[in-house]
């Protein structure tokens, strides 16, 4: 089969990586790539918002079967582009993607359909929203109802924040013109589960763990993740029944009750809460880095498994045992502003999985191109194993302009 992965970063490597151990792939092509994927994969220059480009590039070179990583691809309608076209693509539809484009629309499907998640009202208006927070809780959650790459969400721990962040989002309509979701403050271990869903038909993939701030000790701003592992010790396999149960296979029901069937990965963000299992947040793909510790545990095929959802059928993803942790490297000054075009050094010395995020090719060398510019995957018996293992190879990469956190798996290793 001729394969195309829509995506440029760490969780289309780990995509890539994963589909050339299955011998059903002749040929994978991956738009618009990176440095290390194209050591895998022909890479091939279009954006992954050019929605017709790349659909005709799919006629063009007859692909078999296209896989698409970002959000952005699949909020831009490339499901329903491809699919009009005859083409065979594993991703949500733009209607089905709202799941995670739109907070209230997830919010109101988890209303209506009794699913586990923190309590919330939705606003327009300013003045009640501001009128609502005051008279509520701190800290509490505001939410911006739609993609804000990431910085939509703000926890507010005073009157005055909050206040400021309503501002933001209502008056000064700083990410667009949205409205804002108000939401009970939760507490708990934070994980992500992912699953294969296919209509109704949901294959959960192994847990994973997230960690969203920049330094060690989950201290300094939020960032895309900093790293990831899996499996999770204090999630326990009840408590994984019931996610599966309650939440992952109720919201696939509810999203074809709702006439917008989902197929692709269905992200649940969970929280471990006092109160038991709940939703913050939906995404409709695979979590980066989440994906990146967690493919590398698929035993099955995985052309078998985007197939069966992508043309119906059936499959039965079965996993390693081994324990996968990442560590990302990145670019000094990331989340905010940070350089581009520093050589990297090394990788040759590193026996560990390593995922290019934001890599450039110049002649012969490899240099940094992003604000995450790589993900280190260790693997071991134990996570603390695939901890010593990562961070082994983080020490063998030279650069001069990276930077990484050492606390990764600190859930799992300590508890706390
Ligand atoms: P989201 O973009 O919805 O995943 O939110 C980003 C981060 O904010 C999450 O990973 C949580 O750490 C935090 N967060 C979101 N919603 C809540 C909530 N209701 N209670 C506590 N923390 C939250
Ligand atoms: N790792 C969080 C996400 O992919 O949204």
């Amino acid at each position: 089969m001729k394969i195309l992965v829509i995506g440029g970063g760490g969780r289309e490597h780990a995509i890539v990586d994963a589909l050339s151990r299955s011998p059903q792939a002749e040929k994978i092509y991956c738009a618009p790539g990176n440095a290390g994927i194209a050591r895998q994969a022909e890479c091939v220059a279009i954006k992954d918002t050019e929605v017709e480009r790349l659909r005709d590039f799919a006629l063009e070179k007859g692909i078999d079967l296209t896989v698409v990583g970002p959000e952005a691809a699949l909020a831009a309608g490339v499901t329903d582009v491809f699919r009009a076209a005859g083409l065979s693509i594993f991703g949500p539809t733009k209607a089905a993607t709202r799941i995670e484009s739109s907070k209230d629309f997830a919010k109101e499907l988890m209303r209506k359909y009794d699913i586990p998640t923190a309590a919330f009202r939705t606003f327009d208006n300013y003045a009640e929203a501001s009128a609502y927070v005051k008279a509520g809780p701190l800290p509490t959650v505001l939410k911006y109802d739609g993609l804000a790459a990431g910085k939509g969400v703000v926890i507010a721990e005073t009157q005055e924040q909050a206040d400021e962040a309503l501002r933001d989002m209502l008056l000064d309509n700083k990410f667009g013109q949205g409205r804002v979701v108000v939401e009970e403050f939760l507490t708990g271990p934070e994980f992500s589960f992912m699953c294969f869903v296919s209509e109704t038909k949901v294959w959960p993939m192994v847990l994973a763990q997230d960690h969203k701030r920049a330094y060690d000790g989950d201290m300094g701003p939020n960032t895309g993740g900093m790293g990831a592992y899996s499996p999770l010790p204090f999630i326990t396999a009840e408590d994984e029944a019931y996610a599966l149960e309650h939440i992952l296979k109720p919201t696939a029901a509810a999203m074809v009750a709702e006439g917008c069937p989902f197929e692709g990965v269905l992200y649940g963000g969970l929280m471990k809460t006092p109160q038991g299992i709940k939703v913050i947040e939906f995404n409709a793909r695979f979590g980066d880095p989440e994906t990146e510790v967690v493919l590398p545990r698929l035993k099955s095929d995985i052309v078998d498994i985007f197939r069966a959802v992508a043309e119906g059928g059936d499959a039965q993803p079965e996993w390693h045992d081994f324990a996968t942790l990442g560590v990302v490297l990145a670019s000094k000054g990331y989340p905010g502003s940070y350089e581009k075009g520093h050589e990297i050094k090394g990788l040759d010395k590193v026996e560990s999985a390593v995922y290019h995020m934001g890599t450039k090719a110049d002649g012969d060398r490899i240099v940094t191109a992003g604000g995450r510019v790589l993900f280190v995957v260790g693997r071991g018996a134990t996570i603390a194993e695939a901890r010593e293992a990562a961070l082994r190879d983080v020490a063998r990469i030279e650069c001069d302009n990276l930077f990484h956190r050492t606390d990764i798996g600190h859930w799992a290793l300590t508890g706390k």
